[in-house]
């Protein structure tokens, strides 16, 4: 698909629904025994692929206009289903998941998934829930498929090897049917929407510092939730507004949550003009998803530099900031981010590569890359690698660049922003 160089773009819209968000109703839906109703779920691909999980584990799953209700089997009755569950494309799912299932006892489950997943690393979750009594094989003892025998699960206080908000998270949800406290340290905070959904549903949860402890449940109580608009989603239209002189746009509802806004702030510190009410960064746990509109208009960027701290709060977002680096005064420098390399594709080198064929002065360093602005692109064509976030930058790219760009593999959006392709051409006319 081509993005030809495009007039500024102009309007108004909803942001797309949160996936991280959604996933995590979904799966918190399905362990609750009451019915819960999801306003707003995202429909994509990744997202389905939960639902479809859940089903198989014996939730009853309703779409109905709008939102969608599941009804639950309770912490530790999710039912052995008869075949492997298929994550497709779902890291999410396949790191979280496993922390349910490993509370079920005497019951085994199989999760595989697609090609891109099973080049995706599970001993990190596989870790600790041996440690907390459960059973698990991965194939070389690294990925999917990966086995997990459900047993009767000790309570844990675990130190996270890296910042990721999805061991955390799997750790979190297999605590909630261990036999006490846990406690999960993280070396950076990361983005802590089960922490909150899990306060939200009345569990025993405290953060102190970068440690977060919950006390087991016998059930979680949860009726309702809003799922916001996805910041991660919203970030390639921010990028195009400013990147693309003569831009004005207005994105409506955006998850604002300080521990999924780092791209927002960083594009701010380059000078970006993106207008929000942001949520400060908050010790204490909160339970609600603060939201808000954001008014974003194109300027003359300036380099910036990211370190390791800012990373997992913008970790989905740093090819993009990889883009406006492009466009920007100076260099910019994006440091301690090597688990870039263990998402969809390795995303220093297809971002390092792709953005180099479009003409950007690029190099990937072991742990991230930097990038010297030329003023902008070239164009010419880039290949999504099966990754919906180098789709979608290949595009934003076109549409600011002197030539246009092709991006092949287009389809891959799909996966966590569907309405993708439209939303940006009623920007851009
Ligand atoms: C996610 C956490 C991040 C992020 C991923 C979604 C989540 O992964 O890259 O797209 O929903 O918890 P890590 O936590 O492994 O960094």
């Amino acid at each position: 698909m081509r993005f030809e160089p495009s007039r500024g773009l102009e309007g108004e819209l909803i942001a797309p629904a949160d996936k991280s968000i959604s996933h995590r109703a979904a799966l918190l839906g399905a362990m609750a025994p009451y019915p819960v109703h999801i306003r707003n779920y995202l429909h994509a691909a990744d997202t389905d692929s939960t639902l479809d999980a859940i089903r198989a584990l014996g939730a009853l799953v309703e779409v109905r206009p709008g939102e969608v209700v599941v009804r639950g089997t309770g912490l530790r009755e999710a039912r052995e289903p008869a075949g492997p569950i298929d994550v497709g494309n779902a890291g999410t799912l396949l790191r979280l998941l496993p922390g349910w299932l490993a509370a079920q006892e005497g019951r085994t489950f199989t999760l595989d998934g697609d090609d891109s997943i099973r080049r995706r690393p599970v001993d990190r979750v596989a870790e600790p829930l041996t440690l907390m009594g459960a059973a698990l094989e991965a194939t070389d003892g690294r990925f999917a498929p990966l086995q997990v025998r459900g047993a009767r699960l000790h309570s844990i206080s675990y130190e996270l090897p890296v910042a990721s908000a999805q061991i955390k998270s799997c750790v979190l949800l297999a605590a909630l049917a261990a036999d006490g406290a846990s406690t999960v340290g993280e070396p950076e905070r990361s983005r802590d929407h089960t922490e909150r959904m899990l306060m939200r549903a009345g569990a025993s949860i405290h953060r102190n510092g970068r440690h977060v402890t919950i006390t087991n449940a016998d059930e979680l109580e949860l009726e309702d939730l809003t799922v916001p608009g996805d910041p991660s989603s919203a970030a390639f239209l921010i990028a195009a507004g400013v990147l693309v002189p003569g831009s004005r746009l207005l994105l409506r509802d955006v998850g604002v949550n300080w521990t999924r806004t780092g791209f927002l702030r960083i594009a701010r510190r380059m000078q970006g003009i993106v207008l929000g009410d942001l949520e400060d960064e908050s010790g204490e746990l909160v339970a609600h998803e603060p939201t808000s509109d954001i008014d974003v208009a194109a300027g003359a960027l300036e380099g910036t530099f990211v370190g390791p701290e800012e990373v997992p709060l913008a970790i989905d977002e740093l090819p993009l900031v990889a883009l406006l680096g492009c466009f920007a005064e100076g260099e910019t420098v994006v440091r301690g981010a090597q688990e870039l390399r263990l998402k969809e594709s390795d995303r220093i080198a297809t971002v390092v590569d792709g953005l180099r064929g479009l003409g950007a002065e690029i190099e990937a360093t072991e742990d991230g890359f930097a990038v010297i602005g030329t003023g902008g692109l070239r164009g010419g064509s880039i290949d999504s690698h099966g990754d919906h976030r180098l789709a979608m930058l290949g595009a934003v790219a076109g549409l600011a660049s002197r030539e246009g760009v092709e991006v092949r593999g287009m389809e891959a959006a799909d996966v966590s922003y569907p309405g993708f392709l439209e939303d940006l051409a009623a920007l851009a006319g």
